[in-house]
């Protein structure tokens, strides 16, 4: 059996979650999904970045020890994926004593192995990314993220000695042509190395709110340094070693642009200086932008994904954030977007195909339905609609997934147009347009089923279909001619009412 571990970042605690983390998430689920339909062991981590500077001032800006801070907005966190129906295996919080263990491991082991030292720190400091900043970097000053004042700051600190992995990175880089994905973000990270690599400041003493430095207990942490090992921290990482070993390296970490430097650069370093391997997969995905800009907390631009999931339902949510934007390129979300692909692909495409057929089946077939034939012309639609989502999933492109589906879902819409059972006498030509269509039905709700999990279900349950369409296996089950003649079909109210803007 093959293992999938697939990771998000771990989401800092002074915001509240966003369309832009849900954005992230809804993919990490979905490939999650679909490993397990396709019968892989899957490990699926998120969780919450509770240390650093950023969360200590949110905590104190409130008035709450920031212990009582981290809980209260962590639960946040986790109810609107709850809300969402993400199937996260683990959730990870940097504040709990297993990551702090493993944390010090890690790091001690970084320094026992010679690529820390000590040395004086100076430099501009944006508080929002919790990093430094080259004056080059800056736009009229501010940060180029976050438009916010960045800060000076000098301090004694521990360094990673980052400059003596250029040329190891440069050959993992070589050696492993794609491990960063898309190849845009893979020249991104490359053009970084190649700038040249400084040594990086890892320990603070301006804070206490932090893991504690092993080796010197007046220094903890710098955020970064803790919050990227929660990736092993999650899977028994000095405390399990067969664990460990059984989902690391094979990682995929799915990661926004804005943190390719610490994902793409410091962490594969960080792992060999600690003697593991790199992780081997790093997927880059854009920004969802609101009228252009990047959603955040300093610019009060942000839509919540539980208000969303209210107005139109969670799986059109999760459609919508997974179908409308291609992996790697940014997106621009808005509601005259959202309302369309809701008209377009769910209202008028899906829900409008399955009302139709049960409608047919009702009126011209007692409500059963009858068996495909296996020489329909929809068949090698779908034949050729399961390969390319198979291979779509596969290679982690959401959209492309999505597009090759719904393929299906309008070549039976046409077939149906064309040969118009409704207007036809009961009899084997009206059974053989309809149970063709109940079984690119029923294979559509397979493909679609880690997109958008709560509706697949229901569209199975209504074709009278035993189970659920998680409980099967891709591409084995989506094969042509599995519909059960006979099944009591079910036309229910309509999925997704249409919409006005
Ligand atoms: N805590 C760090 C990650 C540490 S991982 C070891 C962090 N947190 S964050 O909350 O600021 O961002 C988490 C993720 O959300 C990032 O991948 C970021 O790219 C993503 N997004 C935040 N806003 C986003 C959009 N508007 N659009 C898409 N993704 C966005 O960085």
């Amino acid at each position: 059996m093959s293992r999938f571990y697939v990771t998000t970042p771990i989401y800092y605690v002074n915001d509240v979650p966003h369309i832009g983390h849900a954005y992230t998430m809804v993919i990490a689920d979905a490939l999650a999904r679909w490993h397990r339909l396709s019968g892989d062991d899957v490990f699926f981590l998120t969780g919450t970045d509770e240390h650093g500077d950023k969360i200590a001032r949110a905590a104190q800006e409130h008035g709450v020890p920031p212990n009582d801070w981290v809980d209260a907005m962590a639960e946040r966190f986790v109810d609107a994926w709850h809300g969402l129906e993400v199937s996260n295996d683990d959730f990870i919080r940097t504040t709990e004593p297993r990551h702090h263990r493993a944390v010090q491991q890690f790091l001690g082991t970084i320094h026992d192995n010679g690529y820390t030292e000590l040395g004086v720190y100076r430099g501009l400091y944006c508080v929002a990314c919790e990093d430094y900043k080259k004056e080059s970097e800056l736009v009229d000053g501010l940060c180029a993220i976050h438009g916010r004042p960045v800060e000076m700051l000098s301090e004694e600190n521990y360094f990673f000695k980052l400059s003596a992995f250029e040329d190891r990175l440069l050959q993992w880089y070589e050696d492993n042509p794609d491990a960063v994905r898309p190849a845009s973000k893979r020249n991104e990270a490359l053009g970084i190395i190649k700038g040249g690599l400084e040594d990086i400041s890892i320990t603070r003493t301006s804070t206490r709110w932090g893991v504690e430095v092993p080796w010197d207990p007046s220094h903890v942490f710098y955020v970064w340094y803790d919050a990227l090992v929660n990736y092993l921290t999650a899977i028994g990482y000095g405390e399990d070693p067969e664990r460990f070993a059984q989902w690391w390296p094979a990682v995929h970490h799915l990661i926004g642009k804005d943190i390719i430097r610490f994902h793409c650069v410091w962490w594969p370093a960080m792992c060999m200086a600690a003697g593991i391997d790199p992780p081997a997969h790093l997927l880059v995905h854009g920004w969802l932008l609101v009228s252009g800009e990047k959603m955040s907390k300093t610019r009060a631009n942000q839509i919540s994904p539980g208000r969303l999931s209210d107005d139109f339902g969670v799986d059109a949510v999760r459609y919508y954030l997974l179908r409308e934007t291609t992996f790697g390129l940014d997106g621009d979300f808005s509601h005259e977007g959202i309302t369309a692909r809701y008209n377009a692909d769910l209202a008028n495409n899906l829900g409008n195909l399955l009302a139709r057929v049960a409608t047919v089946v009702a009126s011209k077939c007692g409500g059963r339905g009858p068996a495909p034939r296996a020489d329909s012309r929809l068949r090698a639609v779908a034949e050729s609609v399961v390969a390319d989502t198979v291979r779509a999933w596969g290679e982690a492109q959401p959209h492309v997934a999505l597009e090759a589906t719904w393929r299906l879902i309008h070549e039976t819409n046409a077939e149906l147009e064309s040969a118009e059972p409704w207007k036809a006498e009961p009899g084997p030509a009206v059974d053989d347009v309809l149970g063709s269509a109940l079984e690119a039905l029923r294979i559509v709700t397979l493909l679609a089923s880690p997109a958008m999990p709560a509706t697949c279900a229901e569209i199975w349950r209504r074709l009278g279909l035993e189970g659920r369409p998680d409980d099967r296996r891709v591409p084995d089950d989506a094969a042509w001619g599995l519909y059960p003649a006979g099944a009591v079909v079910e036309k229910g109210a309509p999925l997704f009412p249409r919409r006005r803007g």
